[in-house]
């Protein structure tokens, strides 16, 4: 029996943090013992905002090793940078002459940027990069968080109106969300979620912070009024959210962990959280450690040689599909 096919990628843009980790990261090494996976460093999603080029080449290859730090191993996945197989972007290309603009203007990530300066074409059509990078493989699963559920319907779409008009090629990729942790909240404004561009770094834990740093970002972690330990996002975002991480890390259920903090006050309980994300994320720091950084970019440059000759294969069936292959 074939594998299925599992496809995901990480822009290199900042640092990785807790929401990348309990939403994606952790789906993705949790994959590799079952499904044919293939992880991808996204640098082309990457610069449809301004990036200083040498900064960002140490950016595209830091955010590399943290991934295999985190756990994605290039001898069981193939494990790439976006940008070094070009097939990605002809068939962005062609993908791009299927999509309706209607479809790009009702995405709310493009919403939220469209009448913002720096506004650009990348940053328009980047849902549709993102499904060519899923369709080139024909991955079957694609592990992320909740806000890419959106544009995993667009790689849907284009799969099914791609196979409608040309031949059945692409199978429908199926999103693979977590139940809990797959909306990490700010711990600064837990209406919004955690993420990598927000200017408070107080918002934030990285997978490579080190604990001290840890400790003082959940002690300062927003809460809500009251004083109960309890799971209820619309009475207590900032507590559910501690309550999720918590359970992510300990494996114990969000009830036993009310019935065992419910009382303890806020303080306590950051205090208990704080410590279990840094004993979860001390094995990363570890590893990270270890990490050669000449071995990284041999193992890249390794990955990239595979992923273009895989990618050539099916890439090559697509123009063909298409009338461009002679
Ligand atoms: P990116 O780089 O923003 O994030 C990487 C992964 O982390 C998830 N994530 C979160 N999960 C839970 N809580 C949060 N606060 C949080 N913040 C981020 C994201 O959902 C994602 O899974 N467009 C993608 C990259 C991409 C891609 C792809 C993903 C490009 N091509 C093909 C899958 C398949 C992005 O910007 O992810």
């Amino acid at each position: 029996m074939t594998r299925k096919t599992v496809f995901s990628g990480l822009q290199p843009t900042g640092n990785i943090h807790l929401g990348n980790y309990l939403g994606a990261l952790r789906n993705w090494v949790a994959l590799q013992d079952e499904y044919d996976c293939i992880y991808c460093v996204v640098d082309l999603h990457a610069i449809t905002v301004p990036q200083d080029p040498g900064e960002f080449r140490a950016d595209r290859h830091e955010a590399a090793k943290v991934l295999m730090a985190v756990g994605v191993d290039p001898e069981r996945s193939l494990f790439y940078f976006q940008s070094q197989v070009p097939h990605h972007t002809e068939l962005a290309w062609i993908l791009g002459t299927i999509t309706g603009t209607g479809q790009l203007n009702r995405m709310t990530q493009w919403k939220d940027k469209a009448d913002v300066a720096g506004s650009n074409l990348g940053l328009y059509s980047y849902p549709v990069l993102m499904a060519a990078d899923i369709l080139l493989f024909r991955a079957e699963a694609v592990p992320v968080g909740e806000d890419q559920k959106q544009h995993l319907e667009l790689a849907r779409d284009l799969a099914q109106r791609f196979n409608a008009r040309f031949g059945d090629e692409f199978p429908v990729p199926d999103p693979i969300i977590p139940k809990r942790g797959a909306r990490v909240m700010s711990l600064q404004d837990p209406a919004s979620k955690m993420s990598k561009s927000d200017p408070d770094e107080g918002s934030r834990i990285l997978v490579l912070d080190d604990p001290d740093t840890i400790r003082r970002r959940l002690k300062r972690a927003v809460t809500d009024s009251g004083r109960d330990v309890r799971y209820d996002w619309e009475q207590k975002p900032g507590i559910s959210n501690l309550i999720e991480i918590l359970s992510l890390f300990t494996g114990k259920d969000i009830p036993s962990i009310e019935a065992e903090y419910g009382e303890a006050g806020y303080g306590t309980f950051k205090d208990v959280v704080a410590e279990a994300v840094v004993e979860g994320l001390a094995p990363i720091r570890r590893a990270y450690r270890d990490l050669d950084d000449a071995e990284g970019a041999r193992l890249m440059q390794r990955g990239t040689l595979d992923a273009r000759t895989r990618a050539e294969g099916y890439q090559q069936k697509v123009r063909e599909l298409v009338g461009l292959a002679d």
